[in-house]
């Protein structure tokens, strides 16, 4: 399958689905609190997302049970709620979520930090969200695929962070995963040319230790294998001549300067 440009039209609908999916993560944010199971998260989110006339992308993807996939602190990601986990103060919690509006997906993640949390903790969620910034950098039609993966991966790296190579981000538009896929680090090739109209979702993984990551026995959950702790923060964005537009970017982020930092 080829990398795909989107039309207006289409572009038009992923909008739509980014700017739904970016109120479900920002009203998730701030209702996630100690003592909640992760089950609860789930619950909220799906109810969000049909509220606002979408379909979570999520519920029932390659049999995937769930809407939300919430992974706590040394899960990296695909984490499926359950009534049994209970969220409690200091942990770190990655929320991935995908939207269908009228078959057109948005797909975007961000780790949130529940109460006080430790300053290693704190360092890594910002680093993080900076490395996919620093990928937004290079995201620019002219560009290659991989000047991003390689701006993501130096800037988690300098500060000796794992960068997950087990999984990668990927092209979106009517399928969730669509071509090419987008990993985050350095690529011997340089892979495709950026061009005007393409979608991608971004999303580096990034681990306190080492890179490596193991699934469980669930088949989904992935952790890190030394059991450090773990970020993700993912966008849609579509490719133009100049900035990239960032689909699924929260209003609080906007007001933020979030625009800024690339
Ligand atoms: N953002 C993730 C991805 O792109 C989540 C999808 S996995 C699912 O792979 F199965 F839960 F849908
Ligand atoms: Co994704």
């Amino acid at each position: 399958m080829k990398i795909t440009v989107k039309s207006a039209e289409e572009i038009e609908l992923m909008r739509h689905a980014g700017k739904i999916l970016a109120m479900v993560h920002q009203e998730l944010a701030k209702v996630i609190k100690p003592g909640m199971s992760t089950l609860d998260i789930d619950r909220l989110g799906e109810e969000m997302i049909r509220s606002y006339g979408c379909e979570p992308s999520f519920k029932n993807y390659c049999g995937y049970p769930a809407s939300i996939c919430v992974s706590v602190n040394e899960e990296v990601v695909h984490g499926i709620p359950t009534d049994k986990r209970i969220i409690k103060e200091g942990d770190i919690v990655s929320l991935d979520a995908g939207v269908i509006y009228k078959k057109y997906h948005s797909d975007a993640a961000r780790t949130i930090g529940v109460g006080e949390i430790s300053k290693e903790a704190e360092l890594l969620i910002e680093r993080t969200r900076q490395s996919f910034f620093e990928g937004m950098k290079m995201a620019v039609a002219g560009r290659h695929l991989h000047d991003i993966s390689r701006a993501i991966g130096d800037y988690a790296e300098s500060f000796g962070y794992g960068v997950v190579r087990d999984l990668c981000g990927h092209g979106i538009g009517s399928h969730l995963h669509e071509e090419p896929e987008i990993p985050n680090f350095r690529q011997w090739k340089r892979g495709p040319r950026l061009c005007p109209g393409m979608t991608l979702a971004v999303e580096p993984m990034i681990n306190i230790g080492t890179p490596d990551v193991l699934w469980m026995d669930d088949e989904w959950t992935v952790i890190t294998e030394d059991r450090s702790l773990s970020a993700h923060y993912e966008n849609t964005i579509l490719i133009t001549e100049g900035k990239p537009e960032i689909l699924s970017l929260t209003e609080e982020e906007k007001a933020a300067g979030y625009l800024d930092l690339f």
